[in-house]
Protein backbone atom coordinates (compact mmCIF):
# COMPACT_ATOMS: atom_id res chain seq x y z
CA UNK A 1 0.00 0.00 0.00
CA UNK A 2 1.46 3.20 -0.97
CA UNK A 3 0.42 6.17 1.81
CA UNK A 4 2.10 8.63 0.05
CA UNK A 5 0.59 8.25 -3.03
CA UNK A 6 -2.93 8.69 -1.63
CA UNK A 7 -2.45 11.78 0.49
CA UNK A 8 -0.49 13.52 -2.40
CA UNK A 9 -3.06 12.26 -4.90
CA UNK A 10 -5.84 13.51 -2.76
CA UNK A 11 -4.05 16.73 -1.99
CA UNK A 12 -3.49 17.92 -5.59
CA UNK A 13 -7.36 16.87 -6.47
CA UNK A 14 -8.33 19.07 -4.12
CA UNK A 15 -6.27 21.61 -4.84
CA UNK A 16 -7.29 21.45 -8.51
CA UNK A 17 -11.21 21.33 -7.52
CA UNK A 18 -10.63 24.32 -5.12
CA UNK A 19 -8.72 26.52 -8.51
CA UNK A 20 -11.75 25.63 -10.17
CA UNK A 21 -9.56 23.47 -12.52
CA UNK A 22 -10.68 20.19 -12.10
CA UNK A 23 -14.35 19.96 -12.87
CA UNK A 24 -15.20 19.27 -16.12
CA UNK A 25 -17.99 17.71 -17.54
CA UNK A 26 -19.11 17.38 -13.76
CA UNK A 27 -22.92 18.58 -13.30
CA UNK A 28 -21.61 21.41 -10.61
CA UNK A 29 -20.44 24.68 -12.15
CA UNK A 30 -17.59 26.40 -10.36
CA UNK A 31 -20.39 28.62 -8.61
CA UNK A 32 -22.57 25.56 -7.30
CA UNK A 33 -19.40 23.48 -6.74
CA UNK A 34 -17.73 26.41 -4.28
CA UNK A 35 -21.52 26.24 -2.57
CA UNK A 36 -21.16 23.25 -1.44
CA UNK A 37 -19.39 24.10 1.58
CA UNK A 38 -16.14 22.38 2.65
CA UNK A 39 -16.60 20.13 -0.99
CA UNK A 40 -12.76 20.47 -1.65
CA UNK A 41 -11.91 19.47 1.98
CA UNK A 42 -13.48 16.44 1.21
CA UNK A 43 -12.66 12.91 -0.01
CA UNK A 44 -14.55 12.50 -3.87
CA UNK A 45 -16.36 9.37 -3.80
CA UNK A 46 -18.10 7.56 -7.03
CA UNK A 47 -20.76 5.15 -6.31
CA UNK A 48 -20.90 2.12 -9.10
CA UNK A 49 -23.71 0.42 -8.99
CA UNK A 50 -26.47 2.24 -7.05
CA UNK A 51 -29.62 -0.30 -5.87
CA UNK A 52 -29.01 -2.33 -2.85
CA UNK A 53 -25.65 -2.04 -1.46
CA UNK A 54 -25.42 0.48 -3.40
CA UNK A 55 -28.08 2.47 -1.82
CA UNK A 56 -26.39 1.85 1.97
CA UNK A 57 -23.19 2.85 0.38
CA UNK A 58 -24.66 6.30 -0.19
CA UNK A 59 -25.93 6.57 3.27
CA UNK A 60 -22.94 5.45 5.06
CA UNK A 61 -20.67 8.34 2.89
CA UNK A 62 -23.45 10.32 3.81
CA UNK A 63 -22.88 9.46 7.04
CA UNK A 64 -19.33 9.93 6.77
CA UNK A 65 -16.98 13.01 7.60
CA UNK A 66 -14.84 14.45 5.35
CA UNK A 67 -16.43 12.41 1.94
CA UNK A 68 -18.97 13.75 -0.86
CA UNK A 69 -20.26 11.96 -3.94
CA UNK A 70 -20.01 14.12 -6.47
CA UNK A 71 -20.74 11.36 -8.97
CA UNK A 72 -23.14 8.14 -9.55
CA UNK A 73 -22.45 5.11 -12.00
CA UNK A 74 -25.27 2.41 -12.88
CA UNK A 75 -26.31 0.90 -16.29
CA UNK A 76 -29.83 1.24 -15.45
CA UNK A 77 -31.56 5.21 -15.77
CA UNK A 78 -34.15 3.94 -13.26
CA UNK A 79 -31.88 3.45 -10.25
CA UNK A 80 -29.56 6.31 -11.11
CA UNK A 81 -32.21 8.58 -11.34
CA UNK A 82 -33.48 7.66 -7.76
CA UNK A 83 -30.03 7.62 -6.53
CA UNK A 84 -29.30 11.19 -7.76
CA UNK A 85 -31.83 12.60 -6.01
CA UNK A 86 -31.07 11.07 -3.24
CA UNK A 87 -27.60 12.35 -3.70
CA UNK A 88 -28.98 15.70 -4.49
CA UNK A 89 -30.97 15.50 -0.79
CA UNK A 90 -27.77 14.65 1.01
CA UNK A 91 -24.59 16.67 -0.67
CA UNK A 92 -26.87 19.59 -1.83
CA UNK A 93 -26.68 19.05 -5.50
CA UNK A 94 -27.21 16.55 -8.45
CA UNK A 95 -24.27 14.55 -8.85
CA UNK A 96 -22.81 13.69 -12.34
CA UNK A 97 -23.90 10.27 -13.45
CA UNK A 98 -22.42 7.90 -15.77
CA UNK A 99 -23.78 4.67 -16.99
CA UNK A 100 -20.13 3.48 -18.60
CA UNK A 101 -17.27 3.25 -15.56
CA UNK A 102 -14.75 3.66 -17.94
CA UNK A 103 -15.99 7.32 -18.90
CA UNK A 104 -16.92 8.35 -15.29
CA UNK A 105 -12.83 6.98 -14.18
CA UNK A 106 -11.54 9.83 -17.08
CA UNK A 107 -12.99 12.50 -14.47
CA UNK A 108 -10.33 14.30 -11.98
CA UNK A 109 -13.16 14.78 -9.67
CA UNK A 110 -13.08 11.65 -8.38
CA UNK A 111 -10.87 10.54 -5.54
CA UNK A 112 -12.23 7.37 -4.86
CA UNK A 113 -15.09 4.30 -6.86
CA UNK A 114 -17.20 2.18 -4.52
CA UNK A 115 -18.07 -1.26 -5.95
CA UNK A 116 -21.01 -2.69 -5.77
CA UNK A 117 -21.85 -3.98 -9.06
CA UNK A 118 -22.88 -7.73 -9.57
CA UNK A 119 -19.93 -9.69 -9.26
CA UNK A 120 -18.53 -10.74 -12.67
CA UNK A 121 -17.81 -6.74 -12.38
CA UNK A 122 -16.13 -6.42 -9.26
CA UNK A 123 -12.06 -7.32 -9.88
CA UNK A 124 -12.36 -5.74 -13.46
CA UNK A 125 -13.79 -2.43 -12.42
CA UNK A 126 -11.40 -2.34 -8.98
CA UNK A 127 -8.49 -2.45 -11.63
CA UNK A 128 -9.53 0.22 -14.30
CA UNK A 129 -10.30 2.38 -11.31
CA UNK A 130 -6.64 1.46 -9.79
CA UNK A 131 -4.85 2.01 -13.20
CA UNK A 132 -7.06 5.46 -13.62
CA UNK A 133 -5.43 6.32 -10.08
CA UNK A 134 -8.21 6.00 -7.98
CA UNK A 135 -8.93 4.02 -4.40
CA UNK A 136 -11.42 1.66 -4.05
CA UNK A 137 -13.86 0.07 -1.69
CA UNK A 138 -15.03 -3.19 -3.26
CA UNK A 139 -17.73 -5.17 -2.32
CA UNK A 140 -17.56 -8.77 -1.08
CA UNK A 141 -16.51 -10.88 -2.94
CA UNK A 142 -13.48 -8.38 -4.43
CA UNK A 143 -13.68 -10.99 -7.25
CA UNK A 144 -15.67 -13.59 -9.00
CA UNK A 145 -13.01 -16.39 -9.17
CA UNK A 146 -9.53 -17.55 -7.25
CA UNK A 147 -7.56 -15.75 -10.73
CA UNK A 148 -9.33 -12.60 -10.67
CA UNK A 149 -8.08 -12.22 -6.84
CA UNK A 150 -4.40 -12.39 -7.95
CA UNK A 151 -4.71 -10.18 -10.41
CA UNK A 152 -6.51 -7.55 -7.77
CA UNK A 153 -3.85 -7.60 -5.97
CA UNK A 154 -1.09 -7.76 -8.40
CA UNK A 155 -2.98 -4.34 -9.53
CA UNK A 156 -3.24 -3.24 -6.39
CA UNK A 157 0.22 -3.62 -5.90
CA UNK A 158 1.29 -2.03 -9.04
CA UNK A 159 -0.67 1.42 -9.24
CA UNK A 160 -0.19 1.63 -5.55
CA UNK A 161 -4.30 2.74 -4.85
CA UNK A 162 -5.82 1.92 -1.23
CA UNK A 163 -8.41 -1.24 -1.56
CA UNK A 164 -10.91 -1.77 1.19
CA UNK A 165 -13.52 -4.83 0.73
CA UNK A 166 -16.43 -4.89 2.10
CA UNK A 167 -16.77 -7.24 5.13
CA UNK A 168 -17.73 -4.30 7.34
CA UNK A 169 -17.71 -6.06 10.54
CA UNK A 170 -13.52 -5.63 10.90
CA UNK A 171 -14.76 -1.99 11.70
CA UNK A 172 -17.05 -3.23 14.25
CA UNK A 173 -16.15 -2.14 17.41
CA UNK A 174 -17.42 -4.79 19.71
CA UNK A 175 -16.55 -7.33 17.41
CA UNK A 176 -12.31 -5.77 17.15
CA UNK A 177 -12.71 -6.40 21.20
CA UNK A 178 -13.74 -9.58 21.18
CA UNK A 179 -11.30 -10.91 18.71
CA UNK A 180 -8.24 -8.77 20.88
CA UNK A 181 -9.57 -10.62 24.03
CA UNK A 182 -10.02 -14.02 22.18
CA UNK A 183 -6.02 -13.20 20.72
CA UNK A 184 -5.32 -12.97 24.13
CA UNK A 185 -6.69 -16.28 25.50
CA UNK A 186 -10.34 -15.44 27.13
CA UNK A 187 -11.32 -19.24 25.52
CA UNK A 188 -8.27 -20.83 25.55
CA UNK A 189 -7.04 -22.06 21.86
CA UNK A 190 -9.71 -21.53 19.60
CA UNK A 191 -9.86 -24.78 17.88
CA UNK A 192 -13.25 -24.65 15.90
CA UNK A 193 -15.46 -22.09 14.22
CA UNK A 194 -19.25 -22.25 13.02
CA UNK A 195 -19.77 -19.98 10.91
CA UNK A 196 -23.73 -19.49 9.55
CA UNK A 197 -26.25 -17.41 7.47
CA UNK A 198 -30.15 -18.56 6.89
CA UNK A 199 -32.21 -16.79 4.79
CA UNK A 200 -35.93 -17.58 3.55
CA UNK A 201 -35.67 -16.28 0.07
CA UNK A 202 -38.07 -17.50 -2.88
CA UNK A 203 -37.19 -19.57 -6.41
CA UNK A 204 -36.74 -17.64 -8.89
CA UNK A 205 -38.60 -18.98 -11.74
CA UNK A 206 -38.38 -20.24 -14.86
CA UNK A 207 -36.98 -16.89 -16.97
CA UNK A 208 -37.89 -16.05 -20.40
CA UNK A 209 -36.14 -14.39 -22.95
CA UNK A 210 -37.49 -10.99 -23.31
CA UNK A 211 -36.59 -7.54 -25.22
CA UNK A 212 -34.13 -5.62 -22.88
CA UNK A 213 -35.83 -2.96 -21.37
CA UNK A 214 -35.27 0.41 -22.34
CA UNK A 215 -33.97 1.77 -19.21
CA UNK A 216 -31.15 -1.11 -18.95
CA UNK A 217 -27.56 -1.07 -20.82
CA UNK A 218 -27.47 -4.97 -21.42
CA UNK A 219 -23.93 -4.32 -23.15
CA UNK A 220 -22.75 -2.92 -20.02
CA UNK A 221 -24.21 -5.00 -17.77
CA UNK A 222 -22.69 -7.86 -18.97
CA UNK A 223 -19.21 -5.92 -19.41
CA UNK A 224 -16.53 -8.85 -18.72
CA UNK A 225 -18.58 -11.21 -18.98
CA UNK A 226 -19.51 -13.23 -22.57
CA UNK A 227 -22.33 -12.88 -24.24
CA UNK A 228 -26.07 -13.86 -23.42
CA UNK A 229 -29.38 -13.09 -24.41
CA UNK A 230 -31.25 -10.96 -21.84
CA UNK A 231 -33.44 -12.77 -19.58
CA UNK A 232 -35.76 -11.67 -16.85
CA UNK A 233 -34.76 -12.95 -13.90
CA UNK A 234 -31.39 -12.21 -13.64
CA UNK A 235 -31.46 -8.19 -13.08
CA UNK A 236 -31.39 -6.88 -10.43
CA UNK A 237 -30.38 -9.28 -7.90
CA UNK A 238 -31.40 -12.73 -8.84
CA UNK A 239 -27.60 -12.82 -10.90
CA UNK A 240 -26.35 -13.77 -7.18
CA UNK A 241 -27.76 -17.25 -8.30
CA UNK A 242 -25.49 -17.91 -11.60
CA UNK A 243 -22.73 -19.34 -11.59
CA UNK A 244 -21.56 -16.55 -15.08
CA UNK A 245 -22.20 -13.92 -12.69
CA UNK A 246 -22.50 -14.17 -9.40
CA UNK A 247 -21.01 -16.65 -6.47
CA UNK A 248 -23.72 -17.92 -4.27
CA UNK A 249 -24.61 -17.27 -1.42
CA UNK A 250 -21.30 -18.73 0.07
CA UNK A 251 -19.78 -15.83 -0.95
CA UNK A 252 -23.15 -13.36 -0.81
CA UNK A 253 -23.05 -13.99 2.98
CA UNK A 254 -20.39 -16.80 3.75
CA UNK A 255 -17.60 -14.17 3.53
CA UNK A 256 -18.17 -12.34 6.47
CA UNK A 257 -18.74 -15.39 9.33
CA UNK A 258 -15.43 -17.54 7.46
CA UNK A 259 -13.73 -13.81 7.79
CA UNK A 260 -14.73 -13.82 11.31
CA UNK A 261 -13.68 -17.67 11.68
CA UNK A 262 -9.76 -16.96 10.34
CA UNK A 263 -10.07 -13.72 12.32
CA UNK A 264 -10.45 -15.44 15.51
CA UNK A 265 -8.31 -18.30 14.79
CA UNK A 266 -4.97 -15.68 13.02
CA UNK A 267 -5.04 -18.48 9.60
CA UNK A 268 -5.42 -18.30 6.23
CA UNK A 269 -5.49 -21.30 4.26
CA UNK A 270 -6.23 -25.16 5.11
CA UNK A 271 -5.28 -28.23 3.65
CA UNK A 272 -8.63 -29.62 3.32
CA UNK A 273 -11.92 -28.16 1.92
CA UNK A 274 -14.73 -30.15 1.19
CA UNK A 275 -18.47 -29.13 0.26
CA UNK A 276 -22.11 -30.65 0.32
CA UNK A 277 -25.04 -29.60 -0.77
CA UNK A 278 -28.29 -28.88 -3.39
CA UNK A 279 -30.41 -26.97 -4.68
CA UNK A 280 -33.69 -28.49 -2.18
CA UNK A 281 -36.03 -26.16 -2.24
CA UNK A 282 -37.62 -25.27 -5.33
CA UNK A 283 -36.90 -26.08 -8.92
CA UNK A 284 -36.14 -23.40 -10.88
CA UNK A 285 -33.24 -21.81 -12.95
CA UNK A 286 -30.95 -20.93 -9.63
CA UNK A 287 -27.51 -22.27 -10.22
CA UNK A 288 -26.63 -23.06 -6.92
CA UNK A 289 -27.24 -24.95 -3.89
CA UNK A 290 -29.76 -23.74 -1.16
CA UNK A 291 -28.41 -25.79 1.36
CA UNK A 292 -24.65 -26.20 1.73
CA UNK A 293 -22.24 -27.02 4.85
CA UNK A 294 -18.51 -26.82 3.92
CA UNK A 295 -15.28 -28.05 6.21
CA UNK A 296 -12.37 -26.33 6.18
CA UNK A 297 -9.57 -28.98 7.82
CA UNK A 298 -6.37 -27.44 9.09
CA UNK A 299 -5.02 -30.54 10.98
CA UNK A 300 -5.29 -29.06 14.49
CA UNK A 301 -8.72 -27.11 13.99
CA UNK A 302 -11.56 -26.43 11.07
CA UNK A 303 -13.89 -24.34 10.39
CA UNK A 304 -17.37 -25.10 9.16
CA UNK A 305 -19.79 -22.98 6.98
CA UNK A 306 -23.65 -23.31 6.85
CA UNK A 307 -25.41 -21.55 4.52
CA UNK A 308 -29.62 -22.16 4.19
CA UNK A 309 -30.66 -19.95 1.33
CA UNK A 310 -34.35 -21.12 1.76
CA UNK A 311 -35.19 -21.64 5.46
CA UNK A 312 -34.86 -19.43 8.32
CA UNK A 313 -34.48 -21.31 11.30
CA UNK A 314 -32.46 -19.42 13.38
CA UNK A 315 -29.41 -20.90 15.57
CA UNK A 316 -29.24 -18.77 18.96
CA UNK A 317 -31.96 -16.79 17.64
CA UNK A 318 -29.70 -15.35 14.76
CA UNK A 319 -30.11 -15.49 11.44
CA UNK A 320 -26.04 -15.22 10.76
CA UNK A 321 -23.26 -15.36 13.36
CA UNK A 322 -20.08 -17.71 14.35
CA UNK A 323 -19.37 -19.89 17.20
CA UNK A 324 -16.15 -19.94 17.90
CA UNK A 325 -14.99 -22.86 20.46
CA UNK A 326 -11.18 -23.27 22.16
CA UNK A 327 -10.31 -25.54 24.87
CA UNK A 328 -11.59 -22.67 27.43
CA UNK A 329 -14.51 -22.27 26.44
CA UNK A 330 -16.79 -20.18 23.36
CA UNK A 331 -17.60 -16.75 21.81
CA UNK A 332 -20.58 -16.71 20.31
CA UNK A 333 -20.39 -13.42 17.98
CA UNK A 334 -22.98 -11.95 15.45
CA UNK A 335 -23.08 -8.16 13.81
CA UNK A 336 -24.95 -6.77 16.79
CA UNK A 337 -23.02 -8.06 20.06
CA UNK A 338 -21.24 -11.46 21.57
CA UNK A 339 -21.46 -13.96 24.49
CA UNK A 340 -18.64 -15.58 26.49
CA UNK A 341 -19.43 -19.07 27.80
CA UNK A 342 -16.79 -21.40 29.66
CA UNK A 343 -16.22 -25.00 29.16
CA UNK A 344 -19.12 -26.03 30.12
CA UNK A 345 -21.20 -24.18 27.97
CA UNK A 346 -22.65 -21.71 31.16
CA UNK A 347 -22.93 -18.38 29.84
CA UNK A 348 -20.59 -15.99 31.48
CA UNK A 349 -21.04 -12.64 29.89
CA UNK A 350 -22.69 -10.72 27.07
CA UNK A 351 -22.76 -7.37 24.86
CA UNK A 352 -25.52 -6.08 23.34
CA UNK A 353 -25.06 -3.01 21.04
CA UNK A 354 -27.48 -0.58 21.24
CA UNK A 355 -27.83 0.39 17.60
CA UNK A 356 -28.47 -2.30 15.91
CA UNK A 357 -27.15 -2.91 12.01
CA UNK A 358 -28.97 -5.25 9.80
CA UNK A 359 -28.64 -8.92 9.87
CA UNK A 360 -29.75 -10.76 6.91
CA UNK A 361 -31.64 -8.12 5.20
CA UNK A 362 -31.08 -7.39 1.81
CA UNK A 363 -28.88 -4.51 1.62
CA UNK A 364 -27.04 -5.03 4.90
CA UNK A 365 -26.58 -1.26 6.42
CA UNK A 366 -26.03 0.15 9.61
CA UNK A 367 -23.36 1.52 11.92
CA UNK A 368 -20.74 -0.81 10.84
CA UNK A 369 -21.14 -0.01 7.10
CA UNK A 370 -20.95 3.52 7.91
CA UNK A 371 -17.73 2.98 10.29
CA UNK A 372 -16.25 0.87 7.56
CA UNK A 373 -16.57 3.72 5.23
CA UNK A 374 -15.32 6.16 7.52
CA UNK A 375 -11.78 4.37 7.89
CA UNK A 376 -11.40 4.14 3.88
CA UNK A 377 -11.99 7.80 3.75
CA UNK A 378 -9.55 8.20 7.14
CA UNK A 379 -7.09 6.11 5.61
CA UNK A 380 -7.23 8.38 2.09
CA UNK A 381 -6.71 11.06 4.11
CA UNK A 382 -4.28 9.95 6.74
CA UNK A 383 -1.78 7.34 7.54
CA UNK A 384 -5.35 5.48 9.13
CA UNK A 385 -4.60 1.67 7.96
CA UNK A 386 -8.02 -0.06 6.70
CA UNK A 387 -9.40 -2.10 8.30
CA UNK A 388 -10.11 -4.67 5.58
CA UNK A 389 -6.98 -4.40 3.24
CA UNK A 390 -7.60 -6.16 -0.05
CA UNK A 391 -4.91 -8.80 0.73
CA UNK A 392 -6.47 -9.51 3.69
CA UNK A 393 -9.71 -9.78 2.51
CA UNK A 394 -8.88 -12.15 -1.02
CA UNK A 395 -8.06 -14.44 1.93
CA UNK A 396 -11.26 -14.57 3.09
CA UNK A 397 -13.03 -14.65 -0.05
CA UNK A 398 -10.40 -17.63 -1.95
CA UNK A 399 -12.14 -19.88 1.54
CA UNK A 400 -15.64 -19.26 -0.46
CA UNK A 401 -14.58 -19.64 -3.91
CA UNK A 402 -12.81 -22.93 -3.12
CA UNK A 403 -16.35 -24.19 -1.22
CA UNK A 404 -18.07 -23.56 -4.26
CA UNK A 405 -15.11 -25.11 -6.96
CA UNK A 406 -15.59 -28.42 -3.94
CA UNK A 407 -19.27 -28.04 -4.23
CA UNK A 408 -19.44 -28.03 -7.88
CA UNK A 409 -16.70 -30.67 -8.65
CA UNK A 410 -18.07 -33.28 -5.53
CA UNK A 411 -14.77 -33.68 -4.46
CA UNK A 412 -12.22 -32.72 -1.32
CA UNK A 413 -10.14 -30.28 -2.36
CA UNK A 414 -6.70 -30.45 -1.05
CA UNK A 415 -4.54 -27.57 -1.09
CA UNK A 416 -1.17 -25.74 -1.29
CA UNK A 417 -1.83 -23.62 2.11
CA UNK A 418 0.86 -21.27 1.17
CA UNK A 419 -0.66 -20.52 -2.55
CA UNK A 420 -4.44 -21.92 -2.09
CA UNK A 421 -4.06 -23.41 -5.34
CA UNK A 422 -5.93 -26.57 -5.44
CA UNK A 423 -3.53 -29.75 -5.92
CA UNK A 424 -3.64 -32.86 -8.14
CA UNK A 425 -6.91 -32.05 -9.58
CA UNK A 426 -6.79 -30.40 -13.02
CA UNK A 427 -10.10 -30.67 -13.34
CA UNK A 428 -11.10 -28.69 -10.27
CA UNK A 429 -8.51 -25.57 -11.26
CA UNK A 430 -10.65 -25.07 -14.41
CA UNK A 431 -12.57 -23.30 -12.37
CA UNK A 432 -10.00 -21.59 -10.95
CA UNK A 433 -10.67 -19.04 -13.95
CA UNK A 434 -13.65 -17.66 -16.18
CA UNK A 435 -13.45 -17.11 -19.93
CA UNK A 436 -14.25 -13.24 -20.50
CA UNK A 437 -15.87 -11.81 -23.33
CA UNK A 438 -13.33 -10.61 -26.16
CA UNK A 439 -11.90 -7.21 -25.61
CA UNK A 440 -12.80 -7.10 -21.83
CA UNK A 441 -10.71 -9.03 -20.55
CA UNK A 442 -9.03 -7.49 -17.65
CA UNK A 443 -5.01 -5.86 -17.93
CA UNK A 444 -2.76 -4.88 -15.23
N1 LIG B 1 -21.31 -5.98 2.50
C1 LIG B 1 -22.57 -6.29 2.58
O1 LIG B 1 -23.13 -6.41 3.67
C2 LIG B 1 -23.38 -6.48 1.33
C3 LIG B 1 -24.78 -6.49 1.40
C4 LIG B 1 -25.50 -6.67 0.22
C5 LIG B 1 -24.83 -6.84 -0.98
N2 LIG B 1 -23.49 -6.82 -1.00
C6 LIG B 1 -22.75 -6.98 -2.28
O2 LIG B 1 -23.03 -5.85 -3.10
C7 LIG B 1 -23.02 -6.21 -4.47
C8 LIG B 1 -24.30 -5.73 -5.12
O3 LIG B 1 -25.37 -6.52 -4.64
P1 LIG B 1 -26.88 -6.02 -4.71
O4 LIG B 1 -27.64 -7.00 -3.94
O5 LIG B 1 -26.94 -4.59 -4.37
O6 LIG B 1 -27.19 -6.22 -6.28
P2 LIG B 1 -28.34 -5.49 -7.17
O7 LIG B 1 -28.51 -6.30 -8.38
O8 LIG B 1 -29.51 -5.20 -6.32
O9 LIG B 1 -27.66 -4.10 -7.53
C9 LIG B 1 -26.59 -4.02 -8.42
C10 LIG B 1 -26.60 -2.67 -9.09
O10 LIG B 1 -25.49 -2.60 -9.98
C11 LIG B 1 -25.93 -2.03 -11.21
N3 LIG B 1 -24.98 -2.42 -12.27
C12 LIG B 1 -24.88 -3.56 -12.98
N4 LIG B 1 -23.83 -3.50 -13.82
C13 LIG B 1 -23.26 -2.28 -13.64
C14 LIG B 1 -22.15 -1.63 -14.24
N5 LIG B 1 -21.42 -2.22 -15.19
N6 LIG B 1 -21.84 -0.40 -13.82
C15 LIG B 1 -22.59 0.23 -12.86
N7 LIG B 1 -23.66 -0.34 -12.27
C16 LIG B 1 -23.98 -1.59 -12.66
C17 LIG B 1 -27.33 -2.59 -11.37
O11 LIG B 1 -28.10 -1.87 -12.32
C18 LIG B 1 -27.86 -2.46 -9.94
O12 LIG B 1 -28.34 -1.14 -9.72
C19 LIG B 1 -22.84 -7.73 -4.48
O13 LIG B 1 -21.51 -8.05 -4.73
C20 LIG B 1 -23.21 -8.16 -3.10
O14 LIG B 1 -22.56 -9.34 -2.70
C21 LIG B 1 -22.75 -6.63 0.12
Amino acid sequence: MNESWSRRDFLKRSAAAAAGLGIGASAFSAGSYARIQGANDRVHVAVAGVRSRGAEHIGSIGNCTHAFIGHLCDVDSRYLAQAGERVKTLFGALPVMEKDIRILLESKDVDAVTIATPEHWHAPMAILALQAGKHVYVEKPPAHNPAECGMLLRAQKKYGGLVQMGNQQRSSPHTQEIMQKIHEGLIGRPYFCKAWYSNNRTGIGRGREVPVPDYLDWELWQGPAPRRPYRDNVHPYNWHWFWHWGTGETLNNGTHEVDLSLWAMNVTYPGLVSADGGRYHYQDDWEFYDTIVTNYEYGDRMITWEGRSCNNMLYYNRGRGVTIHGTGGTVLIDRNGYEIYDADGNRTAAFEKPERDATTGLGGGGPMTDAHFQNFIDAIRSDQPLNAPIGEGTVSAMMLLLSNIAWKTGRDLHLDADSARILNDNEAMTLWQREYEPGWEPRI
